[in-house]
């Protein structure tokens, strides 16, 4: 699998790279810069400025990407440098400049041009060459054409009065120069006075307002610009001058209220076209920019309008502008146009990447396919084989058990023979017991393992015949009245007497109804009751077990009928195959079994079998009578592995007293009365079921060593050891664990739980009894060791940590009382805190003599000290030792040492 996902993974980036590469594959435009132009304008309140500054825009809108930064000195010169001054301190590529006045300007625009930067000269001029390129019209020319005008169209004489721009600015000193040339050609006309209007209405109105002497004297009046041209229209109207004064002016704008419209409507006489350059700038800026040839001055067409002209110029003017609003139109639906382009655009470059993705999982699912049902069919294979293989396991494991039988029959009928031997009495007579009924138990379980091998084969074909279902469960229910009576469990059937048939295979209900009465009685305690009663409606026959046995959880109840299932793992009485095998067989009858219990209350297993018997086959059906034989042998085999065997007593008190003890604690009577009937030949025996009970005994009895299984009801059996070895009165016993659980896992539970050997079910006996003699024999050497001296230094190292304490105490508190007289078991079982029994099985467990003996020897092992290392006398000595009279010290002294205590000292 992550072969395949490699190779996907490489697939598709075979796929993708080829697919980006297509989509990335634009016709190629020219890379162009977004580049950053500044325009400095000298001033842009006016028309013809707002004009140009239109114009620029619209053909920038044909690079788009640029940016485009404007600044307005409103006719200041001052303001205008600084304003070039700081758009030089900022990044831009390109700077177009249109000079208020040329000298003021000129160090800053050269100040740029050295830098680099390139710098286009608009409408106005410097006055350096220090400049990349130039716009504008030729004001020279400008100033000529008008003067031609005047004196070869009009043919007009007498004074003329020209009104001025701003002094100092490139245009307002050529245009006068162009005129001046040009007036001078006609001998007629003489400039008779000039005034400077600087380029405004209101100047240029103030200016001639102050000469209305000459204005009243003139023919002719040339004004600079068109807006001053106005003004003196105004002028002379105002002061009611002779109406034939004629007025020019310049710029010949279009729009309203400017030079064409004004000359169509009279207002003035004539305007030389002066255009603005603003497109030329921006497409020069963008040939330097763009690096391709440009020209350096680049002088704009002018001509002269008048009434002749006017109109055409005006339609002329009007259809620029309409095609003008046209290309603005048009742009706007292409930037829409652009926006629905790249969307659709996204959109196919999504599908496309989408289809490609497609064909190549696709391609991939197929192939996967493919590898799938190549998979497919090689798991096939190997679960045909796998079929075969379990198959012949389970035949091989039926005939197994089909086998088993034979021996089990040939073991039960000699032991038959031998349990009827009266001879036979005693241990030899319970073993026979013993053997009869757990091979009776051993051919229940092989009986069950074959149906249901049958079952699940499908090979287990029912035979169903009319009998009295009544009186097949009373029979049934009889033959286990012996078992109840003997465990004082109430047994009763009801109705008692009656009639009820019914289809059925009495070789299939007779095991559901002896597994159902066997289990009530396994799980239902002493002086407890079962109750079976047998029931029928319209369309069921209903058979009912309840006990008032110890019940199941919610839980267990569900899955009591699963296959396999064990029910309570600390209970050694599971439900085996019997219940789930009881179903199937009234699954075979077309009815069920169910199950109504709760924990503590008991339980009602209820059998239900359908009326009739349309529900069978022909095939099922069959005119039997019930073969009592095999009712006879399954009633043998269900109330027999139920037997209980004699039960071994403690023994009484009386008897002889065995020099060690055992206690055994096992939850399972039969293997408990096998242990206790053993191993009670060699050593006296404590029992208990549970682990509670095991631990109550331990502490009581203080045995020398324990024998308990793993699995009990409650608490378990490590669980048990460990407690018992962390409390010092139980510290020193050893401990052997019996189990089922075989795993390693196990094993090393109970050995960190301080388990001293673990054995395995089925044990051997003759082992388990050398294991026993074994740990017992390690005791009795521990004893030895501990006993030889307690108080010298050499402790024993493998004293456990309690039981070293214990001595220690026990030993200090001898040592203490060494002197007193009346000091007695009683006051070391107080300082110590546990009992005399305990105390007195504890010593003796560890140092093999009765505590008395250990004080009184104690005491004469410190007299013999005293008499050799102090200088007392006997006497002395006597009260030292805790003796009463100085003739009963010398009394004892002497059975201990062979002589008196005067004759020791003597002696030494
Ligand atoms: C506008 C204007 C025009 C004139 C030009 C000269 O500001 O006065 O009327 O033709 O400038 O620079």
């Amino acid at each position: 699998m992550h072969k395949l996902y490699q190779i996907i993974f490489k697939l598709v980036l075979l796929w993708l790279l080829p697919v980006t590469g297509l989509l990335s594959c634009k016709p190629e435009k020219p890379q162009q810069k977004n580049y950053t132009i500044g325009f400095s304008q000298c001033t842009g309140s006016d028309l013809w400025r707002k004009t140009m500054l239109e114009e620029m825009k619209m053909e920038l809108s044909l690079h788009p990407g640029t940016s485009f930064q404007y600044t307005d000195a409103e006719g200041s010169s001052a303001r205008q440098i600084e304003q070039v001054q700081d758009m030089l301190t900022k990044p831009i590529d390109l700077l177009i400049i249109s000079p208020n006045e040329a000298q003021p300007l000129t160090p800053v625009v050269e100040q740029a041009y050295q830098r680099g930067i390139p710098v286009i000269i608009i409408d106005r001029k410097i006055a350096s060459s220090q400049y990349t390129a130039y716009v504008g019209a030729d004001n020279f020319q400008v100033g000529q054409l008008a003067a031609e005008y005047i004196g070869n169209i009009w043919k007009a004489k007498g004074a003329v009065l020209e009104i001025m721009g701003l002094p100092g600015s490139s245009p307002t000193i050529e245009r006068q120069r162009g005129f001046a040339d040009g007036i001078s050609r006609f001998p007629r006309l003489q400039i008779s006075q000039q005034v400077y209007g600087d380029w405004l209405a209101r100047d240029a109105e103030a200016a001639l307002l102050k000469a209305p002497e000459e204005l009243k004297k003139a023919a002719i009046v040339f004004a600079h610009n068109d807006v001053m041209a106005a003004a003196a229209t105004k002028v002379i109207t105002q002061l009611k001058i002779n109406t034939g004064i004629k007025v020019v002016g310049v710029d010949a704008l279009p729009g309203s209220g400017a030079g064409l419209e004004m000359v169509s409507k009279g207002r003035i006489d004539a305007s030389i076209l002066y255009p603005t350059g603003g497109k030329e700038a921006i497409s020069t800026a963008f040939k330097i920019l763009n690096k391709v040839p440009f020209s350096k001055e680049n002088i704009l067409p002018s001509l002269v309008i008048d009434s002749s002209n006017v109109a055409l110029m005006k339609l002329q003017w009007d259809k620029i502008r309409n095609q003008q609003k046209d290309i603005e139109r048009q742009q706007a639906l292409l930037r829409e146009q652009q926006v629905l382009f790249k969307d659709q655009q996204l959109i196919l470059n999504v599908t496309t990447i989408s289809l490609v993705l497609a064909v190549i999982l696709g391609g991939l699912a197929f192939y996967a396919l493919l590898e799938n049902r190549k998979v497919n069919k090689k798991l096939m294979e190997m679960s045909a084989t796998a079929k075969l293989a379990n198959e012949a396991k389970l035949n091989f494991f039926t005939n197994m058990s089909h086998e088993f039988r034979t021996p089990l029959t040939l073991i039960l009928s000699p032991l038959e023979d031998l349990m009827l031997d009266q001879t036979i009495k005693g241990t030899a007579a319970s073993n026979l017991k013993l053997i009869h009924k757990n091979a009776f138990r051993l051919l229940k379980l092989i009986n069950q393992l074959i149906s249901y091998r049958k079952l699940e084969h499908k090979s287990m074909k029912i035979r169903v015949s009319e009998n009295n279902l009544s009186e097949f469960t009373k029979e049934i229910v009889g033959s286990f009245r012996h078992n109840a009576e003997k465990q004082h469990i109430e047994l009763r059937f009801s109705p008692a007497s009656g009639k009820i048939m019914a289809w059925f295979d009495a070789n299939m209900l007779d095991k559901v109804i002896f597994n159902l009465l066997s289990n009530a009685l396994k799980f239902t305690p002493s002086g407890g009751r079962i109750l079976v009663t047998i029931a029928e409606d319209d369309s069921h026959i209903r058979i009912a077990v309840s006990d008032n046995g110890q019940g199941l959880s919610e839980e267990e109840a569900k899955r009591v009928f699963e296959h396999f299932y064990q029910g309570d793992p600390a209970s050694s009485k599971g439900f085996g195959l019997g219940l789930s095998l009881s179903k199937e067989l009234m699954l075979l009858h077309h009815g069920d079994i169910s199950l109504h219990s709760r924990k503590e209350e008991g339980s009602t297993f209820t059998i239900h079998l359908p009326k009739g018997n349309l529900h069978f086959s022909p095939t099922e059906i069959a005119q039997e009578t019930i073969d009592q034989s095999e009712l006879y042998e399954n009633a043998r085999i269900y109330t027999t592995s139920l037997d209980e065997l004699p039960k071994a007593q403690i023994p009484e008190t009386g008897h002889q007293l065995k020099a060690q003890s055992i206690l055994i604690i096992e939850d399972n009577p039969d293997l408990l009365n096998y242990l206790l009937q053993k191993l009670s030949e060699e050593y006296e025996i404590f029992i208990a079921g549970t682990a509670e009970q095991g631990m109550q005994l331990a502490f009581e009895q203080v045995p020398d060593l324990i024998l308990s299984d793993v699995v009990l009801p409650g608490s378990s059996g490590t669980v048990l050891v460990k407690n018992l070895k962390s409390d010092f009165r139980t510290s020193h016993i050893p401990a052997i664990l019996l189990t089922a659980q075989d795993s390693v896992e196990q094993q090393i539970l109970g050995m960190e739980h301080q388990a001293d050997a673990y054995m395995i079910k089925p044990f051997n006996y003759s082992y388990l009894l050398a294991t026993i003699r074994n740990l017992l024999k390690t005791r009795e050497l521990l004893k030895i060791h501990y006993s030889s001296d307690i108080s010298s230094s050499g402790k024993p190292q493998m004293a456990r940590n309690l039981d070293k304490k214990f001595l220690n105490d026990f030993a200090a508190i001898v040592e203490a009382n060494l002197d007193n007289e009346r000091f007695s078991v009683e006051d070391i079982s107080r300082s110590i805190g546990i009992s005399r029994v305990q105390l007195y099985r504890k010593v003796k467990a560890m140092l093999d003599c009765s505590i008395t003996d250990y004080i009184l020897n104690r005491r004469l092992k410190k007299a013999s000290y005293l008499l050799l290392h102090e200088q007392h006398s006997i006497a002395e000595i006597t009260y030292m030792v805790g003796f009463s009279t100085p003739n009963y010290f010398a009394t004892v002294f002497k059975t201990r040492y062979g002589c008196t205590p005067s004759e020791f000292r003597k002696n030494q």
